[in-house]
C-alpha cells in the first residue's frame, strides 16, 4: 500500500478514513506463529483492538482464534464465523450473568477475581474456567497499558493463591487455564519472561490444565528506529521455558498468546484531509477534517503516530502542528517536521490499525469514518462512513410542553 494507492483510496472513499493492509496483517500472524516453534500454539486476536467483522474473518481464514473482553465481542466473533471453541473471553468487572450467558455461546472463560471465581464455580462446577492471575509485575508503556502491577484493578493477586486454591477444592470445579497479561508495549522481554516465570511457579498448582496463555504487550515500532518486542529471541527464550515446564508437568500443553497491537496496529492507516493552514505568531498549524473523537490514541496516551504528507511527500519539510476540529485540545503532533503542507492535501497516520477506529466516538456529533481493507492491490469497503441517520436513529425525541419563561 504505497502513498498512490493511499490517495487514490482517499479520492474514491472520501476522508477521513481508516485503511488496513491485510498483507501486513497476515505477515504479522506467520512472524508471531514462525517464532514459538512448540507444538501446540494457539493465538488468540484481542479483538478490542480492531473488532471490524472483516478483519475477524480475515484472521479467522489465518487459524487465529479470538481473545474478547465482552459478551459483544464474543458475539462479534460468532457473527464472524469463529467456533466459539476458538474464543477466550477475559472481561474484568463484569455480571456473572454475562459470564453464564458467554458460557452458554462455547467460549473459554477466563476469570479474573475470587468473588466471581466462588460464585461461578458453586453453581457451575463442570464447567472449564481459566484463571487470570496477577504477577504483580510493572510492565507497559504507560501507566493507563500497564495493568500487572500491585495497583491493578485486574486478575487474581499471586499472593492470594492460597484462597483462590482454597474456593477450587471446595467447589470441585474444574481449572484447565492459567493466564497473565502484564500491559501493552513491553520494552524489555527480561520482564515478560520473569512475569512468565510466576505464572509456571502459579500452574504447579492445577492438575488438569490444557493450557498457558501468556496474554501480550507485544511493542510494535511507532517511528524509524523505535524499539520493538524482538519476537523472535523471545520465542526462542519462552519455547525452551515452556518445554521444560511441560516435561515437569507430565503433559503437553498449549502455549497461548492474544495479540492485539502486533498483529493490526503497523497495519492501519488513517487519512485526513487538510481544511486550514493557520499561522499564528509562534505556531503554523494544520486544522484537519478530523480529531480525536476518530483517533484518541494521541491525546489519551500520549502516543506517537507517524503523520506523512502523501499529497506532497517530497517537499521541503516544516514545522507543524497538527490539530483536529474538537471544540478542545485536540492535538495529534506539535512542531513535527512534515512536508510541506497544501490546503487540501491528505495526511496519513502510521500505526493507526490499533485502537484507532475501535475507540472512535461521536463526539462533537461527527459521524464516525469508514473502513477499507486493502488485498492484493484491491480496495475492499468494510464499514461504511456513517450518516445523520445513523447520529439520531437511537434517540427518541420528547417533547415537554415546558412552559417559556
Ligand atoms: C487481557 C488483554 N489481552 C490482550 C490485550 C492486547 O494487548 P496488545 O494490544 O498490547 O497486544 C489486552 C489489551 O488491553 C488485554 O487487556
Amino acid at each position: 500500500m504505497n502513498n498512490q494507492d493511499l490517495l487514490k483510496i482517499a479520492e474514491e472513499f472520501g476522508s477521513p478514513l481508516y485503511v488496513y493492509d491485510a498483507e501486513k496483517i497476515i505477515s504479522q500472524y506467520k512472524r508471531l506463529t514462525s517464532a514459538f516453534n512448540v507444538k501446540k500454539l494457539r493465538i488468540h486476536y484481542a479483538v478490542k483492538a480492531l473488532s471490524n467483522i472483516s478483519i475477524l474473518k480475515l484472521l479467522n481464514s489465518l487459524g487465529c482464534g479470538l481473545d474478547t473482553v465482552s459478551i459483544q465481542e464474543v458475539k462479534l466473533g460468532i457473527e464472524a464465523g469463529v467456533n466459539p471453541s476458538n474464543i477466550i473471553y477475559t472481561p474484568n468487572g463484569v455480571s456473572l450473568e454475562e459470564i453464564e450467558e458467554v458460557v452458554l455461546l462455547g467460549a473459554q472463560i477466563n476469570i479474573d477475581n475470587l468473588s466471581i471465581l466462588e460464585q461461578f464455580g458453586t453453581k457451575h462446577p463442570g464447567t472449564p474456567v481459566c484463571i487470570r492471575i496477577n504477577p504483580h509485575v510493572m510492565a507497559g508503556g504507560n501507566s493507563k497499558i500497564s495493568v500487572g502491577h500491585i495497583d491493578s484493578k485486574f486478575g487474581i493477586s499471586i499472593h492470594q493463591m492460597p484462597h483462590l486454591l482454597r474456593i477450587v477444592k471446595n467447589t470441585g470445579m474444574n481449572i484447565n487455564g492459567i493466564h497473565m497479561h502484564t500491559g501493552s508495549d513491553i520494552l524489555d522481554i527480561g520482564v515478560f519472561l520473569h512475569a512468565s516465570e510466576i505464572l509456571f511457579d502459579a500452574a504447579k498448582n492445577f492438575k488438569d490444565l490444557e493450557f498457558i496463555d501468556f496474554g501480550s504487550g507485544f511493542k510494535v515500532p511507532y517511528k524509524e528506529d523505535d524499539i520493538e518486542t524482538d519476537i523472535e529471541d523471545l520465542g526462542k527464550q519462552l519455547t525452551g521455558r515452556f518445554e521444560n515446564f511441560c516435561k515437569e508437568y507430565g503433559r503437553e500443553l498449549t502455549l497461548a498468546f492474544e495479540p492485539g497491537k502486533y498483529l493490526v496496529s503497523e497495519a492501519g492507516k488513517f487519512l485526513a484531509k487538510v481544511n486550514v493552514i493557520k499561522q499564528t505568531t509562534s505556531t503554523v498549524f494544520a486544522g484537519i477534517d478530523t480529531g480525536f473523537n476518530h483517533l484518541i490514541r494521541p491525546m489519551f496516551y500520549g502516543s506517537h503516530q507517524e503523520i506523512t504528507n502523501i499529497s506532497n511527500p517530497g517537499a521541503k519539510p516544516r514545522f507543524y502542528s497538527v490539530v483536529g476540529y474538537i471544540c478542545e485540545t485536540d492535538t495529534f503532533a506539535s512542531n513535527r517536521r512534515i512536508s510541506e503542507i497544501t490546503e487540501g492535501d491528505i495526511l496519513a497516520f502510521s500505526n493507526a490499525g490499533a485502537y484507532c477506529f475501535s475507540m472512535a466516538s461521536n463526539f462533537n456529533s461527527r459521524y464516525r469514518p469508514a473502513e477499507v481493507l486493502w488485498y492484493q492491490g484491491e480496495s475492499h469497503l468494510i464499514r461504511k462512513r456513517e450518516t445523520f441517520e445513523d447520529l439520531v436513529k437511537h434517540q427518541v425525541p420528547v417533547d415537554l410542553h415546558v412552559e417559556s419563561i
